[in-house]
């Protein structure tokens, strides 16, 4: 007897779960969304290893709470890119974790070639703006400065370029008179906690051809 595919409540369909490596520097809050998506049964996946290159950054307490693997590993001299013997041992413990797409969840570098090789096509970030406006740090920030009226958050796959790449899914939210940076930047996490679940299913799916 043959065990039928699985299927998530967004009507995806995958043979097994998605095997995410997460990349984090902060507080995490994102990876906690997508671990009540596995658990609400709104993404068929499983996190198989959390990294930080923060040594106290909060993202992992949250994968130990869980009981995933979680590695503070030092990024190399660079604060603003991985690459080096630091991106090696990235590279090496995703691998070694059988992560089969990485999740940027926060993580506050630029990711270079030899990643962007190991990983093709598989490498998503969220990024807290209606890309391609506002790229870069702070862009809660950006978006209050210009005066725009909607912003929102966006994932998308990872390309060599900063905030560049393929769209997977974009949230949109309206900017409110009186938002502060940090008003404004809550109410696009919550769009985030929804989005970043969907766009990897649909990556899910891609890369299972459903
Ligand atoms: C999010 O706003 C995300 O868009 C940006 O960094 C922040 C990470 O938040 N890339 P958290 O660490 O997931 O709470």
């Amino acid at each position: 007897m043959t065990t039928p595919p699985a299927s998530t409540s967004d009507g995806a369909t995958h043979d097994r779960p998605l095997a995410i490596g997460v990349l984090g520097s902060g507080k995490g809050s994102n990876l906690e969304a997508i671990f009540d998506a596995i658990a609400a049964g709104r993404l068929r996946a499983r996190v198989v290893c959390v990294i930080a290159d923060v040594a106290l950054a909060y993202i992992l307490e949250r994968a130990r709470a869980h009981g995933v693997p979680a590695f503070f590993l030092d990024a190399g001299p660079s604060k603003t890119r991985l690459d080096g013997d630091g991106e090696r041992r990235y590279i090496e413990t995703l691998r070694r974790h059988g992560a089969e797409v990485v999740a940027l969840a926060g993580f506050m570098r630029i990711v270079k070639p030899a990643l962007l090789a190991a990983y093709a096509g598989r490498i998503v970030n969220i990024h807290p703006s209606l890309l391609p406006a506002f790229p870069g740090l702070e862009a809660w920030k950006q978006a209050l400065r210009s005066g725009a009226k909607t912003s929102g958050c966006t994932v998308h796959l990872v390309d060599s370029g900063t905030d560049t790449g393929p769209v997977l899914v974009q949230k949109t939210v309206p900017v409110l008179e009186g938002d502060t940076p940090e008003t404004l930047h809550a109410r696009i996490q919550v769009q985030e906690y929804i989005a970043y679940p969907e766009a990897l299913n649909l990556l899910a799916r891609r890369l299972r051809g459903a």
